[in-house]
């Protein structure tokens, strides 16, 4: 559970997207977190209070006037507890009250009666035009100068018929973003590429060779580094993961695409971490069509030749913004210290990370050890989600004493 402990004001406000706040007020609760509601008097022309009541498990709040608070001081109390504060849905109307401080109601009077360190994000929702409109923009460009963070909104059908911006995120997308704004801002303004999943080597047009590598791993760096503030491009061979929030994915087949997708997008990039399980071989002229079954029972011969090496090309390469910090996997069966230090050298790279263990392939927990010009450190078994910021955090630490490994 991500948000356990954290005490999260849920605000609603006045749109047809009221329903998905009840699915973000259930996964917020099922995260651990606990939820107070608060919603403005249109809010409740969407939906009602004692569906949100017996979401969060909580009276709702609503009005400044509630003879139930006995200090009357809801605005108050409510937020010195949070943790963070999210609306969602955002009208543009309650966007216009929190550009301009507005203290109309329960729930506007308790944004701006928050203390400064208590996060505040939004989630716009309405009618594309009313989100284009310059009154709106202006608005939110207020907001971000203020440093209220702003989620969405998406682009797509909307209920009134249009299409266009204004949707509001969906509930688990936000929850997302919430779970990462409680994450520090390591890799703040950093470009993070990195390479996920197994690669499949055709034989034939139906057919081909593989690994049991689910991506689980790839996907949760990508995850982490996003919620560290970069910009992450993941590279993915086949999997059945979904994209992580944030992240830009581009699909890929075999190694050799993986190796042309990755050194296309080297330049720029500030680190480039190698989790996927790259197919070591690959086959010599697959055939175009089906490999059909003989009669005299012959079997087809397999040739071989050696794929690239992603990780030790990337390494070996000098971009126009220097030399990104490589990162690369490995996963031995045995002599995991010996090989991992000798393998940190043959590829030429700062960081390796050794998976204790050979099969945590499709395994949702890992423990990892990490090879650097120092030695080792392990990292005690934990999700692969915990291990993969942790990672992240390693190697925040490492690239500014990186002009160690910038090549001349
Ligand atoms: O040499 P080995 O396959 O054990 O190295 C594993 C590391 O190298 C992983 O980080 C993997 O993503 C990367 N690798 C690669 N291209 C290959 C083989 C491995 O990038 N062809």
């Amino acid at each position: 559970m991500e948000l356990t402990g954290k005490k999260i004001v849920l605000g609603l406000t006045g749109g047809v997207a009221c329903y998905k706040a009840a699915e973000l007020c259930r996964a917020l609760t099922k995260e651990g977190a606990s939820v107070q509601v608060v919603m403005t008097d249109a809010a409740e022309h969407f939906i009602t209070p004692v569906t949100m009541q017996a979401l969060s498990g909580k009276q709702v709040y609503s009005s400044q006037w509630d003879p139930r608070v006995a200090n009357n001081m809801a605005h108050i109390d409510v937020t010195r507890q949070a943790d963070a504060v999210i609306i969602a849905p955002c009208s543009a109307d309650f966007i216009r009250k929190l550009a301009h401080g507005a203290c109309d109601d329960l729930l506007s009077t308790m944004c701006v009666a928050r203390p400064r360190h208590v996060p505040l994000l939004v989630a716009p929702a309405m009618n594309v035009e009313m989100w284009t409109n310059p009154a709106t923009q202006r608005n939110v460009a207020q907001l971000r100068e203020d440093g209220i963070a702003i989620l969405g909104p998406a682009a797509g059908d909307q209920a009134c018929g249009e299409v266009g911006m204004g949707r509001m995120l969906e509930a688990e997308q936000l929850l997302a973003e919430l779970i990462a704004s409680f994450q520090p801002k390591v890799m703040a303004g950093k470009r993070v590429l990195i390479t996920a999943g197994p690669t499949f080597e055709a034989i034939d047009p139906v057919r081909g060779i593989t690994n049991l590598s689910s991506g689980k791993m790839g996907y949760a760096v990508a995850r982490a580094a996003h919620e560290a503030g970069a910009e992450v491009m993941l590279i993915s061979g086949p999997t059945a993961l979904p994209t992580p929030f944030g992240v830009t994915r581009v699909n890929v087949k075999s190694a050799q695409e993986m190796h042309d997708a990755v050194m296309a997008a080297l330049d720029g990039q500030h680190v480039f971490i190698a989790v996927a399980a790259v197919a070591d071989w690959r086959v010599v002229n697959p055939s175009a069509q089906k490999v059909k079954k003989t009669g005299d029972g012959s079997v087809p011969q397999l040739q071989f030749e050696q794929n690239p090496d992603i990780l030790a090309s990337a390494a070996s390469r000098t971009t126009l913004a220097g030399h990104p910090y490589c990162v690369g996997f490995a996963a031995e069966s045995e002599n995991l210290i010996e090989y991992g230090a000798a393998k940190r050298e043959r590829k030429g790279i700062p960081l390796l990370v050794g998976n204790i263990g050979h099969n945590t392939f499709g395994q949702d927990d890992n423990t990892i050890i990490l090879f650097d010009e120092n030695g080792h450190t392990i990292l005690p078994r934990a999700s692969k989600l915990t291990l993969a910021r942790q990672l992240i955090s390693e190697i925040s630490k490492r690239i500014d004493q990186h002009s160690l490994f910038r090549r001349p």
